[in-house]
């Protein structure tokens, strides 16, 4: 019995087609058949958010996601931030002001900051802290991380489609 199915959805921009176990995980995916290691296995549990990607815009989990429910959405890492060398404004901004340390929760916290950004979200601290308070970072405190994506927003004037 073939255990594969095979599950089409786009990837950063591009049409993929993996052959995969239906019930594999979306993270597992990731890192191992597409070799994006940028998303983090923390926790494998659901907890600590280090795995989240966007799911058609909305931060998910990865770590309890199947492939399968992936079938036909839009799926972005923390790849598709960076246009070649020239970083993501919320990545240049977490780099300048502190917003990560060990890098563990990075990934999480630079998607569903983005999210939050490109839906126009509030930036307000204490919004900001309510939005990624599903991404757990042991390191740099939130303080530093408020203050990076409300620099990225900051220099909205680049904000279109995909970028701030
Ligand atoms: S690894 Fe997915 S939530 Fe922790
Ligand atoms: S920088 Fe280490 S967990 Fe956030």
């Amino acid at each position: 019995m073939n255990q594969h199915a095979a599950i089409r959805f786009t990837l950063n921009g591009q049409p993929r087609e993996i052959a995969a176990p239906p019930m594999q995980r979306l993270l597992d995916v990731l890192r191992q058949t597409c070799e994006l290691t940028g998303t983090k296995n923390g926790c494998g549990e659901g907890d600590c958010g280090a795995c989240t990607v966007l799911i058609d815009g909305v931060p998910v989990v990865s770590c309890l996601v199947p492939i399968v429910q992936v079938e036909g959405a839009d799926v972005r890492t923390v790849e598709s931030l960076a246009e070649g060398d020239q970083p993501h404004p919320l990545q240049a901004a977490f780099l300048k002001h502190g917003g990560t340390q060990c890098g563990s929760c990075a990934a999480g916290l630079l998607m569903t900051a983005c999210a939050h950004l490109e839906h126009g979200g509030e930036t307000d601290d204490a919004t900001l802290r309510a939005a990624l308070a599903g991404v757990v970072c042991r390191c740099a405190g939130y303080q530093q991380v408020i203050a990076s994506v409300q620099a990225a927003a900051r220099g909205g004037e680049t904000l279109d489609g995909n970028h701030l």
